[in-house]
């Protein structure tokens, strides 16, 4: 899997532990070794759910406003992820668990990398370069700053 950066380093450091671990899988599959297969997609497993838990924290620390949507996309990688650890660890090594190794797995999280995680980093970034406190940042919405229009005082009638 070709890491895809995103910028943000919060993001980018547990993502490089996550292609460690597929990097990891993909040398015992090439090397045929079920043994070796069951317990690096253990291993490959726990850092994705360690991963996507800390991800989820920090979007709901920074108030991201898409993470219903984007708990949904990790609730999916989970599912796919946790299906291969069962099915490797009661079938031998076919050329079907090889391709799920090596090509989907590895394309589902690039994919999720690059259609959600770069949205999250885009925000996190620009949060992390805004000075001003979190809560005038939450009323910064475009209808805000239409109402918010400074008020022009009237100038006071002459004295006469
Ligand atoms: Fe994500």
């Amino acid at each position: 899997m070709a890491l895809v950066l995103t910028g943000y380093g919060r993001l980018d450091r547990p993502h490089r532990d996550v292609e460690r671990c597929l990097r990891d899988l993909a040398e015992a599959v090439r090397a045929r070794d079920i043994v070796l297969v069951r317990g690096r997609a253990c291993l490959f497993v726990e850092k994705l759910e360690e991963h996507l838990a800390d991800e989820e924290a920090l979007m709901r620390a920074t108030a991201w406003s898409q993470i219903a949507r984007h708990t949904d996309c990790h609730a999916h990688l989970l599912f796919e992820a946790r299906r291969f650890e069962r099915h490797v660890a009661v079938n031998s090594l076919t050329p079907g668990i090889a391709s799920w190794a090596l090509i989907r797995l590895p394309e589902l999280i690039r994919f999720h990398c690059i259609v959600s995680d770069f949205g999250f980093a885009k925000y996190a970034l620009r949060l992390a370069q805004d000075p001003r406190p979190r809560l005038a940042r939450r009323g910064d919405s475009p209808v805000r700053r239409e109402m918010s229009v400074p008020r022009i005082r009237s100038a006071s009638p002459p004295r006469t």
